[in-house]
Protein backbone atom coordinates (compact mmCIF):
# COMPACT_ATOMS: atom_id res chain seq x y z
CA UNK A 1 0.00 0.00 0.00
CA UNK A 2 1.90 3.45 -1.07
CA UNK A 3 -0.62 5.21 -3.58
CA UNK A 4 -4.03 5.33 -1.13
CA UNK A 5 -7.01 6.89 -2.52
CA UNK A 6 -10.11 7.32 0.49
CA UNK A 7 -13.38 8.18 -0.99
CA UNK A 8 -15.41 10.38 2.34
CA UNK A 9 -11.81 11.12 3.50
CA UNK A 10 -13.35 14.08 5.16
CA UNK A 11 -15.95 12.36 6.97
CA UNK A 12 -15.49 10.83 10.58
CA UNK A 13 -14.25 7.88 9.63
CA UNK A 14 -12.57 8.55 6.94
CA UNK A 15 -10.63 11.10 8.36
CA UNK A 16 -9.20 8.95 11.28
CA UNK A 17 -8.14 6.32 8.27
CA UNK A 18 -6.58 9.29 6.63
CA UNK A 19 -4.53 10.78 9.26
CA UNK A 20 -3.23 7.32 10.04
CA UNK A 21 -2.15 6.29 6.82
CA UNK A 22 -0.47 9.38 6.11
CA UNK A 23 1.52 8.35 9.14
CA UNK A 24 2.65 5.32 7.33
CA UNK A 25 4.10 7.43 5.12
CA UNK A 26 1.65 6.81 2.06
CA UNK A 27 0.53 9.21 -0.80
CA UNK A 28 -3.00 9.72 -0.15
CA UNK A 29 -5.62 11.20 -2.23
CA UNK A 30 -8.83 12.55 -0.50
CA UNK A 31 -12.38 12.51 -3.13
CA UNK A 32 -15.06 14.30 -1.17
CA UNK A 33 -17.90 16.30 -1.83
CA UNK A 34 -18.32 17.85 1.75
CA UNK A 35 -21.97 16.77 1.57
CA UNK A 36 -21.33 15.83 5.44
CA UNK A 37 -17.67 15.82 5.88
CA UNK A 38 -15.47 19.04 6.03
CA UNK A 39 -12.31 20.63 5.92
CA UNK A 40 -11.39 20.98 9.54
CA UNK A 41 -11.58 17.15 9.81
CA UNK A 42 -8.46 17.40 7.69
CA UNK A 43 -6.69 19.89 9.35
CA UNK A 44 -3.88 17.84 10.83
CA UNK A 45 -2.87 16.49 7.69
CA UNK A 46 -4.25 18.48 4.79
CA UNK A 47 -1.02 19.57 3.61
CA UNK A 48 0.41 16.00 2.99
CA UNK A 49 -2.32 14.99 0.57
CA UNK A 50 -4.23 15.61 -2.17
CA UNK A 51 -8.12 16.56 -2.26
CA UNK A 52 -10.24 16.70 -4.84
CA UNK A 53 -13.54 18.38 -3.61
CA UNK A 54 -15.70 16.06 -6.15
CA UNK A 55 -18.73 13.36 -5.74
CA UNK A 56 -18.32 9.80 -6.63
CA UNK A 57 -21.54 10.10 -8.49
CA UNK A 58 -18.94 11.46 -11.38
CA UNK A 59 -17.62 8.95 -12.97
CA UNK A 60 -15.00 11.08 -14.25
CA UNK A 61 -13.68 12.54 -11.87
CA UNK A 62 -13.55 8.87 -10.25
CA UNK A 63 -11.68 7.01 -12.62
CA UNK A 64 -9.60 10.45 -12.54
CA UNK A 65 -8.95 9.90 -8.62
CA UNK A 66 -7.80 6.15 -9.40
CA UNK A 67 -5.08 6.86 -11.41
CA UNK A 68 -2.05 5.29 -10.09
CA UNK A 69 -3.48 4.37 -7.23
CA UNK A 70 -2.60 0.94 -5.64
CA UNK A 71 -5.59 1.02 -2.48
CA UNK A 72 -8.43 2.36 -2.44
CA UNK A 73 -11.00 3.28 0.97
CA UNK A 74 -14.08 3.48 -0.12
CA UNK A 75 -16.11 5.37 2.81
CA UNK A 76 -18.06 7.64 0.97
CA UNK A 77 -21.92 7.55 1.34
CA UNK A 78 -24.97 9.12 2.47
CA UNK A 79 -24.51 7.48 5.72
CA UNK A 80 -27.73 7.38 7.57
CA UNK A 81 -30.87 5.55 7.90
CA UNK A 82 -33.75 8.11 8.60
CA UNK A 83 -32.06 10.63 5.89
CA UNK A 84 -32.75 7.33 3.19
CA UNK A 85 -35.74 7.08 5.01
CA UNK A 86 -36.70 10.33 3.88
CA UNK A 87 -34.96 10.58 0.37
CA UNK A 88 -34.73 7.55 -0.44
CA UNK A 89 -34.00 8.27 -4.39
CA UNK A 90 -31.00 10.69 -3.10
CA UNK A 91 -29.09 8.07 -0.91
CA UNK A 92 -29.31 5.26 -3.36
CA UNK A 93 -27.45 7.77 -6.47
CA UNK A 94 -24.62 8.12 -3.88
CA UNK A 95 -24.64 4.84 -2.38
CA UNK A 96 -25.01 2.25 -4.97
CA UNK A 97 -24.37 4.29 -8.21
CA UNK A 98 -21.63 6.03 -6.48
CA UNK A 99 -20.57 2.87 -4.93
CA UNK A 100 -20.23 1.04 -8.82
CA UNK A 101 -18.52 4.23 -10.42
CA UNK A 102 -15.70 3.68 -7.28
CA UNK A 103 -15.98 0.42 -8.09
CA UNK A 104 -15.64 0.60 -12.03
CA UNK A 105 -13.01 3.00 -11.74
CA UNK A 106 -10.57 0.77 -9.07
CA UNK A 107 -10.81 -2.10 -11.80
CA UNK A 108 -10.19 -0.08 -14.62
CA UNK A 109 -6.80 1.69 -13.61
CA UNK A 110 -5.87 -1.24 -12.11
CA UNK A 111 -6.13 -1.31 -8.50
CA UNK A 112 -4.54 -3.89 -6.20
CA UNK A 113 -7.03 -3.86 -3.25
CA UNK A 114 -10.69 -1.79 -2.90
CA UNK A 115 -11.90 -2.18 1.06
CA UNK A 116 -15.47 -0.95 1.57
CA UNK A 117 -17.40 0.32 4.25
CA UNK A 118 -20.71 -1.69 4.08
CA UNK A 119 -23.23 -1.77 7.28
CA UNK A 120 -24.25 -3.85 9.88
CA UNK A 121 -27.83 -2.67 9.00
CA UNK A 122 -27.73 -5.17 6.03
CA UNK A 123 -28.45 -7.69 9.03
CA UNK A 124 -31.94 -6.13 9.95
CA UNK A 125 -33.54 -7.10 13.23
CA UNK A 126 -33.24 -10.56 13.11
CA UNK A 127 -33.81 -11.84 17.12
CA UNK A 128 -31.01 -14.09 16.45
CA UNK A 129 -27.32 -12.57 18.28
CA UNK A 130 -24.37 -12.59 17.82
CA UNK A 131 -24.92 -12.00 14.18
CA UNK A 132 -22.53 -13.66 11.86
CA UNK A 133 -21.69 -13.51 8.24
CA UNK A 134 -23.30 -16.59 6.95
CA UNK A 135 -27.18 -15.50 8.15
CA UNK A 136 -30.04 -14.49 6.01
CA UNK A 137 -29.80 -10.75 5.67
CA UNK A 138 -32.75 -8.27 5.87
CA UNK A 139 -32.52 -4.70 5.27
CA UNK A 140 -35.19 -2.89 7.23
CA UNK A 141 -34.55 0.61 5.83
CA UNK A 142 -33.40 1.97 2.11
CA UNK A 143 -29.86 2.48 3.57
CA UNK A 144 -29.21 -0.61 4.65
CA UNK A 145 -30.19 -1.60 1.48
CA UNK A 146 -28.09 0.42 -0.67
CA UNK A 147 -25.15 -0.84 1.57
CA UNK A 148 -25.70 -4.47 0.96
CA UNK A 149 -25.68 -4.13 -2.27
CA UNK A 150 -22.56 -2.48 -2.46
CA UNK A 151 -21.26 -5.95 -0.70
CA UNK A 152 -23.03 -7.75 -3.78
CA UNK A 153 -21.04 -5.53 -6.32
CA UNK A 154 -17.75 -6.24 -4.75
CA UNK A 155 -18.27 -9.72 -4.77
CA UNK A 156 -19.25 -9.69 -8.49
CA UNK A 157 -16.37 -7.24 -9.06
CA UNK A 158 -14.12 -9.75 -7.30
CA UNK A 159 -15.44 -13.05 -9.11
CA UNK A 160 -15.97 -11.22 -12.75
CA UNK A 161 -12.88 -9.17 -12.74
CA UNK A 162 -10.72 -10.25 -10.39
CA UNK A 163 -11.08 -6.87 -8.61
CA UNK A 164 -9.66 -7.96 -4.81
CA UNK A 165 -12.53 -6.82 -3.23
CA UNK A 166 -13.17 -6.81 0.85
CA UNK A 167 -15.96 -5.35 2.59
CA UNK A 168 -15.99 -4.52 6.45
CA UNK A 169 -19.66 -4.27 7.80
CA UNK A 170 -19.14 -1.56 10.45
CA UNK A 171 -21.34 -1.88 14.14
CA UNK A 172 -22.18 1.51 15.03
CA UNK A 173 -18.37 3.21 15.43
CA UNK A 174 -18.18 6.28 17.35
CA UNK A 175 -14.79 8.42 18.54
CA UNK A 176 -14.00 12.03 18.25
CA UNK A 177 -15.19 14.21 15.36
CA UNK A 178 -18.07 11.96 14.92
CA UNK A 179 -20.88 14.94 13.79
CA UNK A 180 -23.42 16.16 16.66
CA UNK A 181 -24.52 18.80 14.99
CA UNK A 182 -26.13 16.88 12.10
CA UNK A 183 -30.36 16.10 11.73
CA UNK A 184 -29.05 12.98 11.21
CA UNK A 185 -26.17 12.71 13.76
CA UNK A 186 -25.38 9.50 15.85
CA UNK A 187 -26.24 9.06 19.04
CA UNK A 188 -23.12 9.23 21.13
CA UNK A 189 -21.98 12.53 19.39
CA UNK A 190 -25.62 13.53 20.54
CA UNK A 191 -25.92 12.47 24.14
CA UNK A 192 -22.62 13.48 24.65
CA UNK A 193 -22.73 17.14 23.62
CA UNK A 194 -26.02 17.68 25.06
CA UNK A 195 -25.03 16.42 28.38
CA UNK A 196 -22.21 18.63 28.62
CA UNK A 197 -24.47 21.24 27.76
CA UNK A 198 -26.44 20.77 30.24
CA UNK A 199 -29.69 19.66 28.14
CA UNK A 200 -31.37 16.18 28.92
CA UNK A 201 -30.76 13.96 25.71
CA UNK A 202 -34.22 12.25 24.34
CA UNK A 203 -33.40 8.24 24.21
CA UNK A 204 -35.64 7.14 21.50
CA UNK A 205 -37.61 4.32 22.82
CA UNK A 206 -37.34 2.78 26.22
CA UNK A 207 -33.43 2.58 26.03
CA UNK A 208 -33.56 -1.41 26.46
CA UNK A 209 -32.49 -1.35 22.07
CA UNK A 210 -28.57 -2.15 21.97
CA UNK A 211 -25.98 -2.00 19.94
CA UNK A 212 -21.81 -3.03 19.43
CA UNK A 213 -20.39 0.27 19.64
CA UNK A 214 -17.06 0.08 18.25
CA UNK A 215 -14.19 2.58 18.92
CA UNK A 216 -12.88 4.36 15.66
CA UNK A 217 -9.20 2.95 16.64
CA UNK A 218 -10.43 -0.61 15.92
CA UNK A 219 -11.97 0.04 12.41
CA UNK A 220 -9.04 2.02 11.32
CA UNK A 221 -6.96 -0.69 12.52
CA UNK A 222 -9.09 -3.33 10.71
CA UNK A 223 -9.27 -0.89 7.16
CA UNK A 224 -5.07 -1.67 7.49
CA UNK A 225 -5.45 -4.87 7.88
CA UNK A 226 -7.86 -5.39 5.29
CA UNK A 227 -5.92 -3.74 2.53
CA UNK A 228 -2.53 -5.68 3.36
CA UNK A 229 -4.46 -9.28 3.82
CA UNK A 230 -4.00 -12.25 1.70
CA UNK A 231 -6.71 -11.89 -1.66
CA UNK A 232 -9.98 -11.88 0.42
CA UNK A 233 -12.17 -12.59 -2.76
CA UNK A 234 -14.94 -9.99 -2.55
CA UNK A 235 -15.83 -11.26 0.82
CA UNK A 236 -17.41 -9.20 3.59
CA UNK A 237 -16.71 -9.44 7.68
CA UNK A 238 -18.31 -8.16 10.81
CA UNK A 239 -16.14 -5.35 12.15
CA UNK A 240 -17.03 -4.47 16.00
CA UNK A 241 -16.14 -5.12 18.94
CA UNK A 242 -18.20 -8.18 19.95
CA UNK A 243 -20.18 -6.28 23.03
CA UNK A 244 -23.14 -5.31 23.34
CA UNK A 245 -24.61 -1.94 25.34
CA UNK A 246 -28.06 -0.66 25.60
CA UNK A 247 -28.79 2.83 25.26
CA UNK A 248 -29.40 2.95 28.97
CA UNK A 249 -25.82 1.99 29.67
CA UNK A 250 -24.26 4.46 27.14
CA UNK A 251 -26.11 6.74 28.63
CA UNK A 252 -25.13 6.00 32.66
CA UNK A 253 -21.25 5.10 31.06
CA UNK A 254 -21.46 8.90 29.43
CA UNK A 255 -22.49 10.40 32.49
CA UNK A 256 -19.50 8.98 34.74
CA UNK A 257 -17.17 9.75 32.13
CA UNK A 258 -18.25 13.28 31.83
CA UNK A 259 -19.00 13.26 35.56
CA UNK A 260 -22.44 14.99 35.61
CA UNK A 261 -25.80 13.54 35.79
CA UNK A 262 -29.02 14.97 34.31
CA UNK A 263 -32.37 12.77 33.23
CA UNK A 264 -32.74 11.75 30.37
CA UNK A 265 -36.10 12.07 28.21
CA UNK A 266 -37.78 8.81 26.52
CA UNK A 267 -39.52 9.53 22.91
CA UNK A 268 -40.91 6.88 20.24
CA UNK A 269 -38.56 4.43 18.51
CA UNK A 270 -37.46 5.20 15.32
CA UNK A 271 -38.63 4.55 11.67
CA UNK A 272 -35.98 1.53 10.37
CA UNK A 273 -33.71 1.55 13.45
CA UNK A 274 -33.24 -2.12 14.56
CA UNK A 275 -33.69 -3.02 18.39
CA UNK A 276 -30.12 -5.01 18.99
CA UNK A 277 -27.26 -5.59 17.40
CA UNK A 278 -24.26 -7.46 18.02
CA UNK A 279 -21.26 -9.19 16.15
CA UNK A 280 -19.30 -12.19 15.82
CA UNK A 281 -15.84 -11.32 14.74
CA UNK A 282 -14.69 -15.05 14.23
CA UNK A 283 -14.61 -14.35 10.54
CA UNK A 284 -12.61 -11.01 10.74
CA UNK A 285 -9.97 -12.74 13.16
CA UNK A 286 -9.58 -15.58 10.44
CA UNK A 287 -9.81 -13.35 7.09
CA UNK A 288 -7.41 -10.57 8.19
CA UNK A 289 -6.25 -11.30 12.18
CA UNK A 290 -8.61 -8.68 13.09
CA UNK A 291 -8.79 -8.14 17.27
CA UNK A 292 -10.28 -5.15 18.55
CA UNK A 293 -7.81 -3.01 20.12
CA UNK A 294 -10.09 -0.81 22.23
CA UNK A 295 -12.75 -1.65 24.55
CA UNK A 296 -16.22 0.36 24.54
CA UNK A 297 -15.88 1.69 27.50
CA UNK A 298 -11.99 2.80 27.14
CA UNK A 299 -12.74 4.08 23.66
CA UNK A 300 -16.16 6.25 25.20
CA UNK A 301 -13.79 7.65 28.27
CA UNK A 302 -11.54 8.93 25.33
CA UNK A 303 -14.30 10.35 23.02
CA UNK A 304 -16.14 12.27 26.06
CA UNK A 305 -12.74 13.58 27.12
CA UNK A 306 -12.44 14.91 23.69
CA UNK A 307 -15.59 16.41 23.39
CA UNK A 308 -14.97 18.46 27.09
CA UNK A 309 -11.82 19.53 25.70
CA UNK A 310 -13.58 20.71 22.67
CA UNK A 311 -15.79 22.51 24.82
CA UNK A 312 -12.94 23.96 26.82
CA UNK A 313 -11.90 25.33 23.65
CA UNK A 314 -15.28 27.37 22.67
N1 LIG B 1 -20.47 5.57 11.46
C1 LIG B 1 -20.97 4.35 11.51
O1 LIG B 1 -21.31 3.84 12.59
C2 LIG B 1 -21.11 3.50 10.27
C3 LIG B 1 -21.74 2.25 10.39
C4 LIG B 1 -21.87 1.46 9.24
C5 LIG B 1 -21.34 1.89 8.04
N2 LIG B 1 -20.76 3.13 7.97
C6 LIG B 1 -20.22 3.56 6.68
O2 LIG B 1 -18.95 4.13 6.88
C7 LIG B 1 -18.71 5.15 5.92
C8 LIG B 1 -18.27 6.43 6.60
O3 LIG B 1 -19.29 6.85 7.49
P1 LIG B 1 -19.10 8.07 8.51
O4 LIG B 1 -19.78 7.70 9.76
O5 LIG B 1 -17.68 8.51 8.53
O6 LIG B 1 -20.01 9.18 7.80
P2 LIG B 1 -19.65 10.68 7.34
O7 LIG B 1 -20.93 11.26 6.86
O8 LIG B 1 -18.91 11.39 8.40
O9 LIG B 1 -18.66 10.42 6.13
C9 LIG B 1 -19.09 10.19 4.82
C10 LIG B 1 -18.26 11.07 3.91
O10 LIG B 1 -18.64 10.81 2.57
C11 LIG B 1 -18.74 12.06 1.90
N3 LIG B 1 -19.67 11.87 0.77
C12 LIG B 1 -21.00 11.61 0.80
N4 LIG B 1 -21.48 11.48 -0.44
C13 LIG B 1 -20.43 11.65 -1.27
C14 LIG B 1 -20.27 11.65 -2.67
N5 LIG B 1 -21.31 11.45 -3.48
N6 LIG B 1 -19.04 11.86 -3.19
C15 LIG B 1 -17.98 12.09 -2.39
N7 LIG B 1 -18.06 12.12 -1.05
C16 LIG B 1 -19.27 11.89 -0.51
C17 LIG B 1 -19.26 13.02 2.94
O11 LIG B 1 -19.03 14.39 2.63
C18 LIG B 1 -18.47 12.57 4.16
O12 LIG B 1 -17.21 13.21 4.22
C19 LIG B 1 -20.01 5.27 5.12
O13 LIG B 1 -19.87 4.52 3.94
C20 LIG B 1 -21.05 4.63 6.00
O14 LIG B 1 -22.14 4.09 5.27
C21 LIG B 1 -20.64 3.95 9.06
Amino acid sequence: MQKVLITGGAGFIGSHLAAAIVERGCEVTILDNLSTGKLENMASFREKIRFVEGSITDADVVADCCKGIDTVFHEAALASVPRSVDDPFTSNLHNIDGTLNVLIGARDAGVKRLVYAASSSAYGDSETLPKREDMPYAPMSPYAVQKYVGELYLKVFADLYGLSTIGLRYFNIFGPRQDPASQYAAVIPIFITKLLAGEAPTINGDGSYSRDFTYIDNVVHANILAAEAPDPGGVTVNMACGDRFSLNELYECIQDCADKHLEPNYGPARAGDVPHSLADIGLAREVIGYEPLIDFKTGLAKTVAWYMDQEARV
